[in-house]
Order: C-alpha cells, then sequence, then structure tokens
C-alpha cells in the first residue's frame, strides 16, 4: 500500500503482527504500521480511535487498547459483530491492513495529573480503558491513586484478567471485579463479587472531590454511573465519557456521527458529563 504522508483520508498500511483470542468472540491484534505512520501514532492520545481497514470488507472505528510509542505498535481489541469485524478475525496474521488516524478527542491527560483517578469499564468497555490505565500506571508518580472497577456478564467474558491481576498484584492500582451471574463451576484464580458494576461504587470510599473518573461500557451503564459518581461528589467536568456512534469519515465531514451540534469523531469519542448533559440525545 502506498502512502500520501500525513493525509488523513489515506490509510497506511499495517502488518498484523500477532492475533490473541480473549474469549470466544473478542481477539487482540497487535498491528506494525509501516515507519511512515509513526509520526501520527505518536501523537495518539488514550481515548482516540483509528480507522481500520480490511481490504476487501472495509474500514471501522477502534480505540486501541494500547499503542507503544517506541516502535508504535497498535493493540487492537476487537469483538467480532458484523462484516467487517468478521473479517478481520478470519485475516491471517501476516497480513497487511490499513491504519488512519489517531483522530478524536481523548482523555484530558495533562489535566488530570496530580489527581486520583476511577475507571469503570463495563464489558468491552475494558478495551479503551486499557490504554488510559496503562499509560496512567506507566507514568504512576504524575497521577494519584489508580482504582479500576470492571464488570462483565460471567468470568469468562472478562477481558485481560490475567494481565489486571497481574498489574494489581504488583501494586499501584486497586482492583475491583464483578460479574453479572455467579459462574456455575469452580472457576480458576480471581476472586470477584457477583453484581452489577453500579454495585462496586456503593459504598466505596475515595476522595471523590478531588478524584477524575473514566467510563467506558454499553450506553445504559452512563446514565446510571454518572449519576451515582456525581451524588458521590465528583464534579460533572471531571467524569469522562467514551461514547459511540456509527462513523464514517473520522474527521468532520460527513456529519454521520452528529451528536446535536457536535461530531463525536472530532469533538469525542470521549466526552465530560457536563457537555453531554447539554445534548438531549447523547445518554
Ligand atoms: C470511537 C469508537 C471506538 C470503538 N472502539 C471499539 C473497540 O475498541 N473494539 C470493538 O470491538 N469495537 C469498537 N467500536 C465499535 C466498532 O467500530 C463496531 O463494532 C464496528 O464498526 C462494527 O463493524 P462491522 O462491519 O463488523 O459490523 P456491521 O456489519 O456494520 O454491524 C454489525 C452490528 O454491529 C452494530 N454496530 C456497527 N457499528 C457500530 C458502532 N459504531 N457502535 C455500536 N454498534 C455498532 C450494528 O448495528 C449491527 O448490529 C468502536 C466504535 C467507535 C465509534
Ligand atoms: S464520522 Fe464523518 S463527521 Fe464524524
Amino acid at each position: 500500500m502506498t502512502l500520501l504522508a500525513n493525509h488523513p483520508d489515506t490509510p497506511f498500511a499495517a502488518k498484523l503482527l500477532q492475533r490473541r483470542q480473549l474469549s470466544e468472540d473478542t481477539a487482540l491484534f497487535t498491528l506494525a504500521p509501516e515507519a511512515a505512520a509513526l509520526p501520527s501514532l505518536s501523537r495518539f492520545i488514550p481515548g482516540q480511535f483509528v480507522q481500520l481497514s480490511v481490504p476487501g470488507a472495509g474500514e471501522i472505528p477502534i480505540s486501541p487498547a494500547d499503542l507503544a510509542h517506541e516502535d508504535g505498535t497498535v493493540d487492537l481489541c476487537v469483538r467480532r459483530v458484523g462484516h467487517v469485524t468478521d473479517a478481520l478475525h478470519q485475516a491471517l496474521e501476516g497480513s497487511t491492513l490499513g491504519l488512519r488516524g489517531p483522530f478524536g478527542a481523548g482523555f484530558p491527560l495533562a489535566e488530570m495529573e496530580g489527581h486520583p483517578v476511577l475507571l469503570l469499564a463495563g464489558g468491552l468497555g475494558i478495551a479503551p480503558l486499557r490504554s488510559l490505565l496503562l499509560h496512567l500506571l506507566r507514568n504512576g508518580e504524575r497521577f494519584g491513586e489508580i482504582t479500576l472497577m470492571y464488570g462483565a456478564k460471567k468470568p469468562q467474558l472478562m477481558l485481560f484478567r490475567e494481565e489486571l491481576a497481574e498489574l494489581a498484584a504488583r501494586g499501584g492500582l486497586r482492583l475491583y471485579l464483578t460479574v453479572d451471574f455467579a459462574p456455575e463451576e469452580p472457576w480458576g484464580g480471581f476472586s470477584c463479587a457477583v453484581g452489577l458494576l453500579p454495585d462496586l461504587l456503593k459504598g466505596f470510599s475515595f476522595d471523590a472531590a478531588n478524584s477524575y473518573a473514566a467510563i467506558c461500557g454499553p450506553p445504559a451503564l452512563y446514565r446510571c454511573l454518572g449519576a451515582d459518581l456525581e451524588r458521590a461528589g465528583v464534579a460533572p467536568q471531571r467524569i469522562l465519557l467514551s461514547l459511540e456512534r456509527r462513523m464514517r469519515c473520522g474527521i468532520g465531514r460527513c456529519c454521520h456521527c452528529a451528536l446535536g451540534q457536535k461530531l463525536c469523531c472530532v469533538d469525542g469519542p470521549v466526552f465530560r458529563l457536563s457537555e453531554l448533559k447539554e445534548i438531549p440525545e447523547a445518554l
């Protein structure tokens, strides 16, 4: 694939280095983009998204689960739900995909420095939050206490569970896991509560007035977690939500992702609760 350097419409070639199955329908794809993509990828901020193209199938927005700034390898955690994601799950290691971006607004990292950060992930929402979590842990001295609350339907659907347990064991991360339904059989190695993600917040003691919270998961979670966090004392400007809307261009041209007067692809996908309160259809 040839490139027109830095043109946001033109994908760079990216080799599929490795594919690791995380659950029955979700896998982690590690891509090595061509060298010319590295200057733009080096500007990646957790929460931003890339447009991934699978030749012959199409292009989809995905928020990287990590992006290594040294060599530009990109981790994409993708659930198989339809046409393009099907084709991606069938792609062989070594095949060439396309990548453009990163695009959109990510988490306000500089502003979050010095504050405790509470991450709340539901289901596949752990994918975009993983890049934020890894950034916070790699730069732990610049942030306050880091807490992750992660809920999945059942233990087998809890993505990155070994990695999260390992990160918590190393220190620097308070980790709370919950599943909607108790496992039918004994399930190895992880202690997790049984209940919904908002249940984890109940009675959780933290420095709410000084904290930032980042939420990613199914839309139904947002309204309820947003309200719970506000009630606990977190300012709505510091409650950050990553939204998903159907996208096409990814760069503010087609209005496919309009949210009131805002465009999810340029003004988001990360928004503050205070902004979203002004947009009735947002949540
Ligand atoms: C900013 C952003 C970040 C995303 N990050 C991730 C990620 O990290 N991992 C991941 O697996 N997915 C992510 N998605 C969702 C991903 O883009 C869609 O799953 C993908 O576009 C589906 O394409 P498809 O051709 O496989 O499915 P299609 O054949 O187009 O559709 C299959 C089903 O998925 C639904 N669907 C399609 N697109 C979306 C969408 N954008 N949001 C919600 N439902 C949709 C359709 O309504 C349909 O029911 C993200 C979306 C956005 C906007
Ligand atoms: S996807 Fe085209 S304007 Fe947002």
